[in-house]
């Protein structure tokens, strides 16, 4: 049977910081609220007039660097995001054509935070299945524009950011992707959601007035859901593929809260010095977060070949998920 490798990472960072101290100034919050409460320091924003798709396309140059191919050289795209340059077309055509590819499949997967994990179990069977036999994986949120800047529970997470993977069909047994698992529960929708721009609430004067064009969400809710999915995604991985946490390197869960991250390395059992976090420099970007730590950790020496890597997020749907890796010596 064929395996699946990340062959290399990338990510993309825009260079403008919006600091707790900033944030202070536009709603009633404080640094020290911020930090104790979130662990958030600072994220990045997007320059005006960017949108995903340019933040994507810096990120996949440099995983395709890291990889030593050409763009040219790729098969598919598949592109996670929530905040895409605009309804259609996808933000993975927008990507194809800003790295220069003029005829390659493409296409987005929406699954909000957890969009990495969930893009990278489509891209493995797709992989596995032929005839592809290097995809890249994109994951790209400018989440600055879908936030609200007057409500002080939602505007201290979230930032902007991308990252990116090629995986590639490979005939080694026992390393690169594993395992992942995909859960939704739609019935709880309603916790975190845009409440219009689609087909339920075109956009209006009204839905402008209302603010109805930015995310909502119930955070004390989440952030309960939040420990119980993501323990649940690890569990489960381990569990049908014979290990235990021992055998864990490194943990990368998604980037929601610092509170959220130590509660799931608690139910889990794993130490923190095994657990890679980054929340502190870009805060919530939703999907990108898991691919953005993902590269961090690889380019930081976090992960070693051999490593057995387990990462786990949830988002918005409500969608969770989770991915075991063993990464290739
Ligand atoms: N600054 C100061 N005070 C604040 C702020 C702020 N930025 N935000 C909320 N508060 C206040 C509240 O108004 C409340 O005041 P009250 O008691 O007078 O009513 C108090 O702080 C406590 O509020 P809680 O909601 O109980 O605070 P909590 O400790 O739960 O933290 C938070 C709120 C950070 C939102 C947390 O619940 C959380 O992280 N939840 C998960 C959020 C999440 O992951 N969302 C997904 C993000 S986006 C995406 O996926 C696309």
């Amino acid at each position: 049977m064929p395996g699946v490798i990340i062959r290399g990472t990338g990510s993309y960072l825009p260079e403008a910081v919006l600091t707790n101290r900033d944030l202070s100034m536009m709603v009633d919050t404080s640094d020290e609220w911020i930090v104790t409460r979130t662990g958030i320091k600072e994220r990045r924003i997007a320059p005006a007039g960017s949108a995903a798709s340019d933040l994507g396309a810096a990120a996949a140059r440099r995983a395709c660097e890291a990889a030593g191919v050409e763009p040219g050289d790729l098969d598919l795209i598949v592109c996670a995001t929530i905040s895409g340059d605009q309804p259609y077309p996808s933000t993975a055509c927008h990507i194809a054509a800003r790295l220069g590819i003029p005829a390659i499949p493409a296409f987005d997967i929406q699954a909000a935070c957890s969009g990495f994990l969930y893009a990278l179990e489509v891209s493995r069977h797709l992989l596995k299945a032929g005839p592809y036999r290097r995809v890249l994986v994109v994951a790209s949120e400018c989440m600055s524009r879908l936030t609200d800047y007057t409500d002080r529970s939602s505007c201290v997470l979230l930032g902007d950011g991308a990252g990116a993977a090629v995986l590639e069909r490979t005939e080694t047994d026992g390393c690169g992707v594993l395992d992942c698992y995909l859960m939704a529960d739609g019935r709880q929708a309603e916790i975190l959601h845009l409440p219009a721009g689609g087909s339920r609430a075109q956009p209006s004067f009204e839905t402008v007035e209302r603010r109805l064009h930015f995310m909502r969400m119930e955070g004390g809710t989440l952030f309960r859901l939040a420990i119980e999915a993501m323990t649940e995604a690890g569990r489960i991985l381990l569990e049908r593929n014979g290990m235990t946490r021992d055998d864990l390197a490194l943990v990368i869960p998604h980037q929601a809260n610092m509170r959220i991250i130590t509660a799931v390395a608690r139910s889990l059992g794993v130490p923190m010095r095994k657990v890679f976090v980054n929340i502190a420099q870009y805060g919530n970007m939703s999907a990108a977060c898991s691919a953005v730590a993902l590269d961090e950790a690889v380019r930081s020496g976090a992960i070693a070949g051999g490593d057995l890597v387990l990462m786990v997020a949830f988002g918005a749907g409500l969608t969770w998920a989770g991915c075991l890796l063993r990464w290739q010596t």
